[in-house]
């Protein structure tokens, strides 16, 4: 009987996509985790993005951007960004540990 990928297999994935993945980060990303802090804050009111779906974070740069999503400040960051930059900074933060 077949029950999907064993102990082991997940233990891998998670060691590849995991925390010490954090030193991959692409350039960019550092000057969000700045502000949107790889680990938990207490009380923040800047949401978290680790562990967000990529393309949320892709599509909500966009709005940003574009002014759709009114913003304090994210406008302004997002428009110096392309969209290669934006896509790279995404994946990286979908694959941080919530
Ligand atoms: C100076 C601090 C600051 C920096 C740097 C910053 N952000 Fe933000 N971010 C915020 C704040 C504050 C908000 C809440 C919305 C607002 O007021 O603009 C936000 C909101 C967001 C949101 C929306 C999240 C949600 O659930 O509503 C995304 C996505 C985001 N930022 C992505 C990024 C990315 C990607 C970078 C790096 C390129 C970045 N931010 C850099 C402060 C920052």
């Amino acid at each position: 009987m077949r029950r999907g990928p064993s102990a082991a297999l997940l233990a891998g994935v998670f060691l590849l996509a995991g925390p010490a993945r954090a030193a991959d980060a692409p350039p960019g990303a550092s000057s969000c985790t700045g502000c949107h802090a790889a680990q938990p804050v207490a009380n923040s009111v800047i949401p978290r993005l680790a562990g967000r779906p990529a393309d949320e974070i892709v599509r909500i740069m966009g709005e940003y951007r574009s002014g759709a999503w009114a913003s304090s400040i994210m406008g302004r960051i997002a428009k110096g960004f392309d969209e290669a930059q934006i896509a790279a900074i995404a994946a990286w933060f979908a694959n941080q540990p919530k």
